[in-house]
């Protein structure tokens, strides 16, 4: 079975959640294979990395659309380009063949999910792809771990995908589902 089958299944969950009526938001765009995915099934689609290789690869993958943003910015400032969505997706860590070193960081992760949860829509949702098998993984898996433990069970449901029997430290998927406002 293909390694990247959990990618498939965040896939083919986008693929049912998401229609043209929805604004989306890529928070972590690096070669653009998520952005592009997204730009088929969306109305709007919001992709931000800090990474100028990031955004040209991508640019690469989507040409000039109208209805896809490329932002050259951290995801924790969104808000300052889009501010209703319907879903936020991340797929955590660094460029595959790129510097290992530009990756994601648990406090600016931890910083944008505390951001857009309350400006989430209501059935909006978030979903998370982790790689707890590097250092700064396994601190952004704790820390994803702990946090979600802290959100409300009333308003979010948490539904966790993992592969059950590999070696080391295997990716996971994490999708969090709003399903009532906070207030
Ligand atoms: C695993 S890659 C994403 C893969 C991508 N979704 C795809 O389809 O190819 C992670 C990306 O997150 C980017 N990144 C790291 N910190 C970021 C931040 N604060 N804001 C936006 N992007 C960030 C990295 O530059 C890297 O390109």
């Amino acid at each position: 079975m293909k390694k990247n089958i959990l990618l498939d299944q965040a896939h083919a969950i986008l693929s049912s959640l998401l229609s043209k009526d929805d604004v989306v938001v890529d928070a972590t765009m690096g070669n653009g294979y998520d952005t592009l995915f997204l730009s088929e099934i969306a109305k709007e689609v919001y992709a931000f990395d800090i990474q100028l290789n990031a955004i040209a690869k991508t640019k690469e993958k989507v040409g000039e659309l109208s209805h896809v943003h490329l932002i050259h910015d951290s995801h924790e400032n969104l808000i300052n380009y889009v501010n209703t969505f319907k879903a936020v997706i991340f797929n955590l860590g660094y460029l595959p063949q790129g510097d290992k070193e530009i990756t994601t960081k648990t406090k600016t992760t931890l910083k944008t999910l505390n951001l857009i949860l309350p400006i989430l829509k209501k059935d909006g949702f978030i979903q998370l792809i982790v790689y707890p098998g590097h250092e700064e993984g396994k601190s952004e898996d704790q820390a994803i771990q702990s946090w979600i433990q802290t959100l409300n069970p009333h308003h979010y449901h948490i539904i966790e995908t993992r592969f059950l029997h590999e070696e080391k430290h295997p990716p996971y998927m994490l999708m969090i589902y709003k399903t009532k406002d906070e207030s």
